[in-house]
């Protein structure tokens, strides 16, 4: 793929059906989803019955072979109707990914055919209580025993947790070599000693589960390491290289989502006896929201080449897509409230759920706080991108 400026046929028929799938099978759910912070299950049937449950899984394992950008539009649209649902397509991808990344060709094929089969979801486990931003303090032990290895520890605010089968998890094999002291595993739901926290009562997002997960003595076999001892953090941050621009996609779609429902109101609302679009006030805060969304969807699909391609420039684009797009959605999402006044205000409209599911992409994947230190690091190291 190359860098692009306009998407291609393929990519816009993509849009198109995933936009119809949204409209007629997500959206309709979507308040409900948050109003009774359930699991968005139709949205999840209907992703799998058009194959875009898991999209980036590669032909040769079973799945759609979606490339980085129409990953992209898929997480996007899907997020336009519910950021809920979008969380489907989006934590299979991260959870998976340290398997496609760093995992060897057994590893890949099990469970990467598993997640394109729809046998389970897949969620990421590398956030501890005490290992947030600070990623590298990992507590979580694995020790190896004969053949196998031991998981002890706690994951917190692991998306999707309960619903997903599997889990790449995140341990310390060397409690003396720092960030070269943590390995990555696959651990399935059904090992015995896995369990889960109950789910965090959230301000967005309400649709996709949030709990801790408890290893308790947790036997897996040696097999299910992914990539080399000691290679876990690398690949971690690699894959969240990848996922930021999904992450970027996903507040892209919530903004563009929060915009279309503004435009429809200010049309059909009447004060002062004519449509309110018509007041310039209104209109700048219409242009304003427009070009930031469209400046931040630009910045995600060039973010997604570099995704596709894996430049060097991957680090610095992932982490500027996503810091952009979540402060494009969150002024989007508060002015799209305001544009719609009182109504705005209250559940029987969608925009503060928007809001409110906006919020979150501020803060996952890495805070924008800890994107514009990877940001700057890059600048600093010299990886430049023309
Ligand atoms: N690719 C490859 N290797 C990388 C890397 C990258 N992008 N970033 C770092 N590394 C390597 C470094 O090269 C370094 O190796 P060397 O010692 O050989 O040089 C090693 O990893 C340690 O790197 P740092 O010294 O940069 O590590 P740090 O402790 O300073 O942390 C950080 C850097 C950027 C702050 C990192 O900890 C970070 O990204 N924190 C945020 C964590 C995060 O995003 N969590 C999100 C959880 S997932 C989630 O939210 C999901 C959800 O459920 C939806």
């Amino acid at each position: 793929m190359t860098d692009l400026y306009a998407l291609s046929d393929e990519h816009r028929a993509i849009r198109e059906a995933v936009r119809a799938i949204a409209d007629a099978k997500i959206a309709p759910y979507a308040a409900e989803v948050d109003e009774l912070s359930r699991y968005p299950q139709e949205a999840a049937d209907a992703l799998f019955a058009a194959d875009l449950h898991a999209p980036h899984v590669p032909e040769e394992y079973g799945g759609a072979g979606a490339d980085a950008l129409a990953t992209v539009i898929v997480v996007e649209e899907v997020a336009r109707a519910c950021a809920s649902s979008s969380l489907i397509p989006a934590v299979n991808k991260l959870g998976s990914l340290p398997v496609q990344l760093g995992g060897d060709e057994q590893l890949k094929a099990r469970y990467l055919g598993k997640l394109a089969r729809g046998e389970g979801g897949f969620s990421y486990c590398l956030s501890e209580p005490d290992a947030g931003s600070d990623a590298a303090n990992q507590k979580t032990s694995a020790v190896r025993d004969g053949d196998d290895w031991i998981l002890n520890g706690v994951k917190r605010w692991i998306t999707n947790a309960g619903v997903s089968e599997y889990y790449t998890v995140l341990a310390r094999t060397d409690p003396n070599k720092g960030s070269k002291g943590i390995s990555a595993f696959v651990v399935e739901k059904s090992d015995e000693g896995v369990s889960f926290g109950a789910p965090e009562k959230k301000l967005g997002i309400k649709g996709s589960p949030t709990r801790e997960v408890y290893f308790d003595d947790v036997r897996i076999p040696g097999d299910r390491i992914i990539g080399e001892e000691g290679n876990g953090f690398a690949i971690a941050m690699q894959t969240l290289d990848h996922t930021r621009v999904t992450i970027a996609a996903q507040a892209v779609g919530i903004a563009q989502g929060a915009l279309d429902y503004a435009l429809g109101y200010v049309k059909e609302r009447k004060q002062f006896g004519k449509a309110i679009a018509q007041f310039q006030g209104v209109e700048f805060m219409l242009a304003d929201m427009g070009m930031q969304i469209e400046a931040a969807r630009q910045l995600t699909y060039a973010a997604a080449s570099r995704s596709e391609r894996g430049s060097d420039d991957l680090t610095f684009f992932g982490a500027a897509a996503k810091a952009f797009a979540s402060d494009v959605a969150m002024k989007v999402t508060v002015d799209a409230v305001q544009l719609l006044g009182g109504y705005g205000f209250t559940r029987d409209f969608p925009v503060e759920r928007m809001m409110r599911d906006a919020k979150i992409t501020q803060i996952y994947e890495g805070t924008n706080q800890v994107q514009r230190i990877v940001m700057a690091r890059q600048l600093l190291a010299g990886v430049q991108s023309i």
